[in-house]
């Protein structure tokens, strides 16, 4: 390590084996499962960086509080604690549970769609936030500025909306037909790239003069405001508390996946600036979706585990660590000559399969072929984001080409040591060594919909 890197911020009181595997058995292993990662059985995985959603470590805090959950169906102490501590941090007015991001999507999204051609507006929209935007027959619209697409090159907020093209696509649609303006921060499908202060603040300032709506998308604000803190000028002497309060100050919604930055292994949230209305309306689908609304679809004991996650997930040493770890990997990797999404963003380095194998066409899906690679010579999993996960064109059912071809590394929180990491670095080193060997798949089985999770696979020769 020619950089620093800073220690574990926590000891280590309970353990989860993990199994190694030889590269034959693995061999096997994949070729049973046709080639795709999801439906390999987590005990025949090294290291598992499929995601970073719920798969992180509890703290002991968590743990205790979990025994004091109120498990009452209303009115639980556990959901009051809960309350309090999303206001707290969000200075909102009003707050529900909800089982996970996609819970807090499914019920809140629709209350914006008032009638047919209406569209949100995201830097990007994260998969399950455009499949809602889409059940309730509205259209997703992407926006980020162009730099996110250069991966090589260095921009300390590759998340941001291009306000150029934003102000453009509403005076396109017209006002009265964009939905809400959702700021995905960090923003995922890019890289767990960040979005500055300035950038929340100037959409917002959009968003008010045609009077829309603006959401955060905040499965990861916590390590969005450390990077605030870290790269943006007038921050370093703000707490992550106080940074993160500014950008919710920006927003009239916040939306959360709590199993990324809330430290919990299940766990979602609405929070409602001060929109009455709004508030009753989600209050109300809740309860046929979700479940009634002091609790969600949780239990109360996931309720005190998130409140205490939340605080947690706020705490600076955590926050330092967490990244640089993601860092350690990125570096590790740049080093060595592997072309990733620079610089590594909060949650998970994000590999350019379309640099790292140019001699897979985008329809035999470069970054799957990486991605198997990674898993025979390592058992470590990671994830495809690219042309696979795209799809076909609903009308021409034509496999549409992603922009980008990315082999997802993604960390889960407090969970693995450098150590592991040494060993996913020299994995992915390894197989870009040998990377002119690497083929392309075609599909055995295709699925219907959502078709990364299930299909299968054979190497085209
Ligand atoms: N929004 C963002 C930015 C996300 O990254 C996710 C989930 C969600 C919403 C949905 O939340 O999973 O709790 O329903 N991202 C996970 C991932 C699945 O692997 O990146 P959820």
């Amino acid at each position: 390590m020619n950089k620093k890197y800073v220690a574990e911020p926590y000891r280590i009181k309970v353990v989860e084996p993990i199994r190694q595997t030889t590269k034959e058995e693995r061999i096997q292993l994949l070729e049973n499962v046709g080639y795709n990662p999801f439906s390999l059985k987590s005990d025949d995985v090294y290291i598992d960086l499929l995601t970073d959603s719920g798969t992180g470590a509890m703290s002991q805090h968590q743990w205790a509080a979990m025994m004091i959950g109120d498990e009452a169906y209303a009115g639980s102490r556990s959901f009051y604690r809960l309350d309090a501590t999303v206001k707290n941090i969000t200075n909102y007015k009003y707050f529900i549970p909800t089982h996970q991001g996609r819970g807090a999507e499914q019920v809140f999204l629709p209350q914006l769609v008032k009638h047919e051609g209406m569209s949100f507006i995201s830097n990007i929209h994260f998969d399950t936030t455009r499949a809602h935007v889409e059940l309730a027959g509205a259209r997703a619209i992407d926006c980020v500025i162009n730099e996110c697409f250069d991966m090589a090159t260095y921009h300390p907020f590759k998340g941001n909306f291009d306000l150029v093209k934003l102000e453009q696509i509403i005076l396109e649609k017209k006002k009265e037909n964009i939905a809400g303006i959702i700021m995905t921060i960090t923003n995922n499908s890019a890289g767990g790239q960040p979005v500055s202060m300035e950038n929340m603040r100037a959409v917002t300032k959009i968003a008010q003069k045609y009077n829309i709506p603006t959401i955060i998308d905040g499965a990861r604000y916590a390590e969005n405001a450390f990077f605030v803190k870290e790269r943006e000028e007038g921050y370093q002497d703000k707490s992550i508390l106080e940074i993160a309060r500014e950008a919710f100050s920006y927003a009239d919604v916040f939306l959360m996946s709590a199993k990324k930055d809330g430290l919990v292994n299940i766990g979602g949230l609405i929070a409602i600036k001060d929109n009455e209305q709004l508030f009753n309306l989600c209050r109300t689908y809740v309860v046929p979706l979700e479940g009634f609304p002091t609790y969600g679809g949780l239990t109360g004991r996931d309720m005190d585990a998130m409140a205490v996650g939340l605080e947690e997930g706020l705490g600076l040493d955590y926050l330092k660590h967490r990244i640089d770890q993601v860092r350690y990997l990125g570096d590790r990797l740049r080093e060595a000559g592997v072309p990733i999404q620079y610089p590594v963003g909060g949650h998970a380095v994000f590999v350019d399969c379309k640099t790292f194998a140019p001699q897979i066409p985008f329809d035999q899906f470069p970054a799957l072929s990486v991605t198997n690679e990674v898993y025979i010579e390592a058992g470590v999993r990671a994830v495809e984001i690219g042309s696979l996960l795209l799809g076909r064109d609903p009308d021409t059912n034509e496999n549409l080409e992603s922009e980008m071809e990315l082999m997802r590394l993604t960390i889960p929180r407090r969970v693995y040591t450098y150590k592991h990491l040494d060993v996913v670095a020299d994995a992915v080193i390894e197989v870009y060594k040998n990377r002119a060997k690497l083929k392309g798949y075609a599909f055995k089985y295709e699925a219907p919909i959502l078709r990364h999770f299930t299909s299968t696979f054979k190497k085209v020769d």
